[in-house]
């Protein structure tokens, strides 16, 4: 592993297991925003589809979907270790459906939907995922990153194909920003101190306040917290060629993001 990637705050096995084990308290919405993308996914329960969780982490979202729909195969990708192998013992149990891939977004962004399933030589081609979805993963890329991730994903889906992104959203005006964020820092502060969240993420979370408090407003690169408006991101994929691009759901800093690719072979 790259000293850059190693270094890489999710890489840590400390803060991967701290998160999986507090993610709805960290995330005050992780659970609505599952349940949101849960209720977008238009198959009946034993209907055979293609699933790929970008940034799928732990493989909680992975594990709910794959319980609910039992024709559902998926792809979680994640560029982390430590919540790969997190994602591995939960999932172990769905095991022909499921398949685990060590990239970052952005390698996948640049070489597509590669399935380690050697019968997926079909499903794993461009063009033939039925659904992308993501949570709280697409934040960390810059602009440019995540307009590329997009592009693969219009290409990765088949037509008829939805993109679901339940992600950080910022909103323009900066006091408005700000304010939001001091809330969550808040609530993070009181959830560590009372113990509803690890101790072992303390260290990650005085990183992120720095980063995003502290130095507010400094510019971010790669990896940091790049949240964008809900706006400029539906933008993205309206400019890619997604079409009935929507936010059925936002609250403060989070939102879920819906696109689809046209049924119309072009
Ligand atoms: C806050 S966790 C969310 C995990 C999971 N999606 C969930 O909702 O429980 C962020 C995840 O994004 C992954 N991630 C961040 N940047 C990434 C990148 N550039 N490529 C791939 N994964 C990335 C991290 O490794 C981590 O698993």
């Amino acid at each position: 592993m790259a000293k850059e990637a190693a270094n890489y705050r999710w890489n840590s096995s400390e803060a991967a297991e701290a998160y999986d084990r507090a993610a709805p308290v960290i995330h005050p919405c992780y659970e609505v925003v599952q349940n949101e993308i849960l209720k977008l996914l238009p198959f009946d329960a034993e209907e055979p589809f293609e699933l790929v969780d970008l940034g799928g982490g732990s493989g909680r979202l992975a594990e709910r979907v794959l319980e609910r729909f039992a024709g559902a195969r998926i792809t979680v990708v994640d560029q982390s270790v430590p919540f790969l192998a997190l994602a591995e013992r939960r999932l172990a149990r769905f095991a022909p459906r499921v398949a685990i891939i060590e990239c970052r977004l952005q390698d996948w962004a640049s070489r597509g939907p590669v399935s380690p399933r050697p019968e997926d030589r079909i499903s794993a081609r461009r063009g033939h995922v039925d659904v992308i979805v993501s949570t709280s993963a697409i934040h960390h890329l810059e602009p440019a990153e995540k307009r590329a991730l997009y592009r693969a994903c219009f290409t990765a889906l088949a037509p008829g194909g939805m993109f679901i992104n339940g992600d950080e959203f910022r909103p323009a005006d900066d006091a408005a920003f700000l304010a939001l964020l001091e809330e969550w820092s808040t609530h993070m502060r009181a959830a560590i101190a009372n113990g509803d969240i690890p101790e072992s993420f303390a260290n990650t979370f005085d990183q992120w306040h720095d980063r995003n408090i502290r130095r507010f407003g400094d510019p971010k690169k790669s990896g940091d917290d790049c949240l964008e408006t809900l706006d400029a991101q539906m933008s993205y994929l309206r400019d890619i060629g997604f079409r009935d691009v929507e936010c059925p759901w936002a609250a403060k800093l989070w939102g879920v993001i819906v696109a689809r690719k046209s049924s119309r072979i072009s």
